[in-house]
């Protein structure tokens, strides 16, 4: 076949459209040309396509994974520590992105991080780096995929060592900033503690000037909060802060956010920002569940997100497992459609690519994974629920194969 032959993938087809509604085709047929989906839907469908442009696959093709909240420079000791947030960032994390101000060191595990991601089906996402910026630069070189990436600004509260290789200003990110473009570049204030409110002020006029994505943890551990409203006893509460700042906009992604008054979930409702929610991580660190009945209830956006290295995993079926556990076991109705669709449409259109992957839609990028089919005849729930069962490590593996613009990147 030429390079701009089309393919028609024949195989299971299962289409998120909404966090209620699924499209599935047993026989299904994904027509690919030039990196792009040209059509999807039932095979029989597909009659003006050649045989010899048929590639039969054993298994279900879904949307690549999307994890909009990511620490790759936690990746080498995901789940490794488990103890409360604040404890954990002083005596385990901290000292170990210090780590990253080496280019060797930092090439090794961006090279891990990017062949794991991509072989757990990850095909875009959202990551905080290190504050060192050859270290971003290192990772935005080794991406495969689709990766926004921001290195954490951390002027204050933190060792030495991070907070003189943090950004001090926004004239610091500038270069960052145009080296990788608008729309790669995240602006990452790590979290209120690590940073003035003078300074969060600037990187909120940024963001609005350059349309550039803003990352943050917001809410997620009770001694984070006292913390933090210590250090702005000005703010009326922890969401404040980051609102005072002009921090809050539909481009802004806030990891956890579980802690939550009413009045900063109505704040993050009006400015339309998006949640990450990250269910693995929080029930790692013991922070906490995320008040999913309330976000719905207010029309909050939100997509999964694993949160390496305290979410245990970098697997979105892994999230997606602890997602349905954990709120089910609070009692609350979550479905397996909704998992999918917060793993990928979700994903995307939290990070501004909406129009451009996260479905089966024609004219979308062709990121797509293949799962293992069926082993009998059954529903999509059911196998879907078969799916996401299983250890941690199985999950990182159940992948058959992994496209990225209609390259296989990974197999079994
Ligand atoms: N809050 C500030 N930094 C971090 C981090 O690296 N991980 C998590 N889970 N929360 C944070
Ligand atoms: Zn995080």
């Amino acid at each position: 076949m030429n390079d701009g032959d089309p393919i028609l993938y024949r195989g299971g087809l299962l289409n998120p459209l909404t966090p209620d509604r699924w499209e599935y085709h047993e026989d299904g047929g994904l027509l690919v040309q030039d990196g792009r989906i040209q059509r999807a839907g039932a095979f029989g469908s597909f009659t003006d396509i050649p045989e010899s442009r048929v590639l039969e696959l054993d298994g279900v093709l879904v949307p690549g994974f999307v994890d909009v909240h990511i620490h790759w420079v936690q990746h080498h000791v995901r789940g490794r520590f488990q103890m409360d947030l604040m404890e954990w960032l002083r005596e385990h994390i901290w000292p170990e992105e210090a780590g990253f101000a080496e280019a060797e060191f930092a090439r090794r595990y961006a090279q891990a991080f990017f062949a794991d991601t991509s072989r757990a089906g990850t095909t875009m996402g959202m990551a905080y780096s290190s504050p060192h910026a050859e270290a971003l630069q290192i990772a935005a070189d080794a991406a495969v995929g689709d990766w926004l990436l921001g290195n954490s600004i951390m002027e204050r509260s933190a060792p030495e060592p991070l907070c003189r290789a943090s950004p001090e200003n926004v004239d610091a990110i500038a270069p960052l900033l145009e080296a990788l473009g608008p729309s790669r570049y995240v602006i990452t204030p790590r979290f209120a503690l690590n940073c003035s409110a003078e300074l969060m002020k600037s990187l909120g006029d940024l963001a609005r000037q350059s349309g550039a994505h803003v990352q943050t943890h917001l809410s997620e551990s009770p001694i984070e909060i006292r913390e933090v409203m210590e250090a702005f006893p000005e703010a009326t509460d922890y969401t404040d802060i980051y609102d005072r700042a002009g921090l809050l906009s539909p481009r802004s992604v806030l990891g956890h956010c579980i802690h939550l008054s009413e009045r900063e979930l109505d704040c993050l409702a009006r400015r339309g920002a998006w949640i990450a929610h990250c269910p693995s991580s929080n029930e790692a660190l013991g922070s906490g569940r995320m008040d999913i009945e309330s976000v719905r209830r207010l029309g909050i956006p939100f997509a999964l997100a694993s949160d390496v290295g305290a979410g245990p995993s970098h697997s979105m079926l892994h999230v997606m497992q602890r997602f349905l556990a954990q709120h089910r076991e609070a009692h609350v109705p979550v479905t397996v459609r909704e998992a999918l669709y917060r793993s990928t449409l979700a994903g995307a259109q939290c990070l501004g690519r909406g129009n451009e992957a996260g479905d089966f839609a024609p004219g979308k990028r062709a990121d797509f994974v293949l799962l293992p089919a069926p082993e009998r005849r059954t529903s999509p729930e059911d196998w879907m629920e078969e799916i996401l069962a299983g250890r941690q490590q199985d999950l990182e593996t159940r992948p058959l194969g992994t496209w990225i613009r209609g390259e296989r990147k990974a197999a079994a």
